[in-house]
Parts: C-alpha cells; structure tokens; sequence
C-alpha cells in the first residue's frame, strides 16, 4: 500500500496546509507516490481558505495553497491514511483521545522524524507576529523532507 500522510494541526489554516504543501512538493521531488492532506482537530475553520499569512509565506517559497480548504478531522481518517502526523503535543494527544478502536494510523509528531528534534513541537504562530510564518515554513519544511526520505528508504 502507497504511504498516505495526514497533517494534522489545531485549525487546519496555519501549520497543516504548509506542511501538506511543503511535504507535496518534496514527495514530487522525489518522485515518491503518496497521498497527502490536512486536517484540524478543532472545527473552527472547516471550509476557510488557509491563513493568509500562510498563504503569503507558502508563495514567497513557491508554492500556492490558495485553493486549499480547512477540515476536521474524522473517525475514518484514522483507517484511511497510514500516517496522521501532529504538529503539536495538543494535536497529538486530541489525536490519541479521537482515534477508534480499529484504528490503523501511525501517529506522531512531525520533527520525531527530524534527526535531533524528537519530540520537539512546530510552534503555533497564530497569535504571533507575521514572521513567526517563516520559523513555521522552516520547521515544516524540513519535517517533511525527513518524513518524505523516511518514506522512500522504506519502500526501497
Ligand atoms: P493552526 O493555527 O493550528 O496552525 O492552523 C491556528 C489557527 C486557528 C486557531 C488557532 C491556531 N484559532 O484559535 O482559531
């Protein structure tokens, strides 16, 4: 079965859709096959495009995420993708609290995959100030490629 990832974060307008985008981007680098997406745990932002300080920064690195919507997430995302990959340990503990009994999803955090910065959270920088956006496209952007070259050492 091909790698499915889901980003996971608390609205799904900030830190999940730059991870998607970031993750896409070096999956397609890499030629890897893989199914990506985001979601929130809360469900403030369902249908919202991202942030728009999200969207400004994803663009000044080359990327639109524009037409991307938010979402929350659901009991099947837990059969359906292989890996459900927080950005926080809030994420991840709402994500232990709301995974069902048949529950096949991987779980984690998205630095545990970041030689050095286990267990290390990708900071929320909602309330912050814009630039915070730049330490958020960094942490997401290297998290993905770990995660992506993960990915493809396994399936080699
Ligand atoms: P995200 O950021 O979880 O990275 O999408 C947030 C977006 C919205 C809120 C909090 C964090 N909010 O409280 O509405």
């Amino acid at each position: 079965m091909s790698p499915s990832v889901l980003f996971v974060c608390l609205g799904n307008i900030c830190r999940s859709p730059l991870a998607e985008a970031a993750f896409r981007e070096e999956a397609r680098r890499l030629k890897l096959d893989v199914v990506a997406d985001s979601a929130g745990t809360g469900g403030w932002h369902v249908d919202s495009p991202p942030d728009p300080r999200a969207q400004a920064v994803a663009l000044k690195n080359g990327v639109d995420i524009s037409a991307l919507r938010g979402r929350q997430v659901k009991p099947a995302d837990f059969r359906r993708f292989t890996h459900l990959v927080a950005m926080d340990h809030d994420n991840l503990a709402n994500l232990r609290r709301l995974a069902p009994p048949d529950a096949t999803a991987e779980l984690s955090l998205l630095l545990d995959h970041v030689e050095g910065r286990a267990g290390q959270a990708v900071a929320d920088p909602y309330f912050g100030e814009d630039d915070g956006f730049d330490v958020t496209w960094t942490d997401v952007t290297v998290g993905a490629r770990a995660l992506a070259a993960k990915l493809q050492r396994r399936r080699g």
